[in-house]
């Protein structure tokens, strides 16, 4: 996690790094600082906190330079402090350090460190970074960094100035992301593209290992041997208002009301010709006799929900795997297995590890991210590009809808190919498809009745999602998304499981909100309702259900009519508006939640 980033250039560094430092927060919060070079050393200023503290600390004591380096952090080694905040600096102030990732054998190198004499000032893994690039410098920064990057173990995206070379500023990643961006005043590193898009448009993707050396007037790109390297200067699609509010009071609301528009981009984006048209087009599935998707968090119930979908479509069994647990099971795949990896970010990294591990078991790999020149859409065999933009947000919402589109049409595509769909049905499931942005637009107008009842639920201490068969692979996502914004405690239940052990929980006035889009479950699911409302409970009812009546324990949010198949896409846009109404008449931090980041990008 956290982000980096790193100016060197004509104008003055620290708004630009200020600036693109808020573009990163959503990477972490628990501390920021920056680090501008001056003739005699740094001006190094941290700030335990958010952001908005590290500038009240700047506008008492304003900086200037031309080059500069700053962090936004998610504590992994050391608590959340000032001085454990970067940039860190060795102690012969000579090397200044911003780092995204994990030392592991941080604890070695820092006493063998010790041994020879070097006091360190934090509790971080990232400080041996400083120390023992002041340790190695003998002239030639670069050369101090390639034997850092040699000592180290574990994974980093560096951000490096020195004090003995005025204009220089040196980028060196491994398993995180870090990209250089080109712009007529100077140049950038950045974790992430938002963070540079006010300058530039222009931008390099670094691979692991290779090392960038920036100048005010020139890049230069070298690969571990220190050989020079051509690389592509890529223009990105993003704009800047994708990266900005827009006038909305988080960006948790701006992304779910982007969401027809996405899922429109999206949907566009397989039928026209282009990258996932072709990727579609060239994937033979006929080759494999076994579909596993491994994903996190959201990303994974994005595939929950896909399994139901390739299974009634395929009529071929899907497994579904989390990401951190595949990849230490030692999994039964081989050349006959597809792996489908799901990622907003491409970043996170037991879903990088995990497609590692098909990879190295001959499987092929399938991605489907949001982030183009990320680690997993590089690595992986084939990669589907959800057209959702950058989010911001911590809770996925855009993200997410866009990869259950695409999720779709795959398992109609592969269906067509493995006759067991006709061209008939393709059509008309794809039809559906295609009319799901106007559905999606049609319950976001109905935005205030879901905000007025979440504004009644702000008190409940624990909330249970139920729904059956695909209907319970959303409520883990409704479940997800109210835990992670607005801290209240919830869980997501197959209905007809309640009865195995959760129904004791069942009190008084506990809320329970049922899914129901399986027409032909539904006699099933409201059994479930009336079981949990005979022992208090009130029911809130999510789904097309015109037998429901309402009661003063029963409320129902009804959806537009559909297949079950695809009512995923429709389900969730009331979960995510819900959840975002309930912490925003909490008063809680929606786009920030506490103790998370956007891309967990360490184990
Ligand atoms: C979703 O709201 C979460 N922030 C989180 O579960 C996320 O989906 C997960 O960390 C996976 O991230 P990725 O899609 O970038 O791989
Ligand atoms: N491991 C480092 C720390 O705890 C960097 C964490 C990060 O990537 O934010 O400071």
């Amino acid at each position: 996690m956290c982000g980096i980033i790193g100016y060197v250039g004509k104008e003055n560094a620290v708004p630009i790094i200020v600036d693109g430092l808020k573009k990163l927060e959503y990477r972490g919060y628990d501390s920021a600082g920056v680090a501008i070079y001056k003739d005699d050393g740094f001006d190094v200023v941290k700030q335990k906190g958010r952001l908005s503290a590290l500038e009240q600390r700047l506008a008492q004591k304003p900086l200037v330079g031309n080059m500069g380096i700053g962090h936004t952090r998610w504590a992994t080694h050391g608590e959340p402090s000032d001085v454990n905040s970067h940039p860190h600096v060795g102690s012969k102030n000579k090397i200044a350090v911003v780092h995204n990732g994990i030392i592991e054998n941080y604890k070695h190198l820092k006493e063998r460190l010790e041994h020879w004499g070097v006091n360190f000032a934090s509790q971080t893994d990232s400080e041996v970074i400083a120390q023992l690039a002041e340790h190695y410098y003998s002239g030639d920064l670069m050369d101090a960094v390639v034997k850092v990057s040699n000592a180290v173990e574990g994974s980093y995206a560096l951000g490096v100035m020195c004090v003995d070379e005025p204009d220089t500023l040196i980028a060196i990643k491994k398993d995180n992301p870090l990209i250089i961006g080109v712009a007529k005043h100077g140049h950038f590193i950045a974790s992430d593209v938002p963070a540079v898009l006010k300058h530039t448009d222009k931008v390099c993707y670094l691979n692991d290992k290779e090392i960038a050396v920036l100048k005010e007037g020139s890049v230069k790109f070298f690969d571990i041997d220190g050989e020079p390297l051509e690389k592509q200067v890529e223009t990105v699609t993003w704009t800047m208002d994708d990266a900005e509010k827009g006038g909305y009071p988080h960006f948790m609301l701006k992304e779910i009301m982007e969401q027809p528009k996405v899922l429109r981009d999206t949907i566009q984006s397989v039928l026209k010709s282009g990258n996932n048209k072709n990727v579609i087009d060239t994937l033979d599935i006929s080759r494999f006799n076994k579909i596993v998707i491994t994903a996190c968090g959201s990303a994974y119930n994005a595939g929950v929900v896909a399994r139901y979908v390739f299974e009634q479509l395929c009529r071929m069994s899907v497994e579904v795997e989390l990401a951190s647990e595949f990849r230490y099971k030692n999994a039964i795949i081989d050349e006959k297995t597809l792996v489908i990896l799901v990622s907003q970010s491409g970043e996170t990294a037991d879903t990088i590890a995990a497609m590692r591990e098909a990879k190295s078991k001959n499987a092929t790999t399938l991605s489907i991210v949001n982030v183009v020149g990320s680690t997993i859409a590089k690595e992986a065999n084939f990669c589907l590009f959800t057209a959702a933009g950058p989010e911001i947000a911590v809770a996925t919402t855009k993200a997410f809808s866009s990869q259950l589109a695409l999720l779709y049409i795959l398992s109609i595509r592969f269906a067509v190919k493995l006759g067991k769909i006709s061209q008939v049905e393709e059509q008309k499931y794809l039809l559906e498809i295609s009319q799901l942005p106007d559905k999606i637009s049609s319950i976001l107008k109905r935005i205030d009745s879901i905000q007025m009842y979440a504004s009644e639920c702000v008190g409940y201490k624990s909330i249970f999602f139920i729904g059956r068969n695909i209907d319970y692979a959303i409520a883990l996502e409704g479940s997800l998304k109210l835990k992670e914004i607005s801290y209240i405690h919830s869980e997501a239940y197959a209905g007809g499981e309640l009865k195995h052990g959760t129904i004791s929980l069942v009190e008084e006035n506990t809320l329970v909100v049922a899914l129901s889009n399986c027409e032909r479950l539904y006699g099933k699911i409201m059994s479930n309702a009336e079981q949990v409302i005979s022992r208090g409970a009130k029911v809130l009812l999510i789904g097309n259900c015109p037998e429901a009546k309402e009661t003063d324990k029963l409320f129902h949010i009804g959806l537009p009519q559909g297949s079950e198949l695809f009512s995923p896409s429709l389900s969730v846009i009331v979960l995510q508006l819900f959840s975002y109404y309930v912490a925003a008449n909490k008063g809680l931090d929606i786009d920030k939640p506490r103790n998370l980041a956007k891309s967990v990008t360490v184990e």
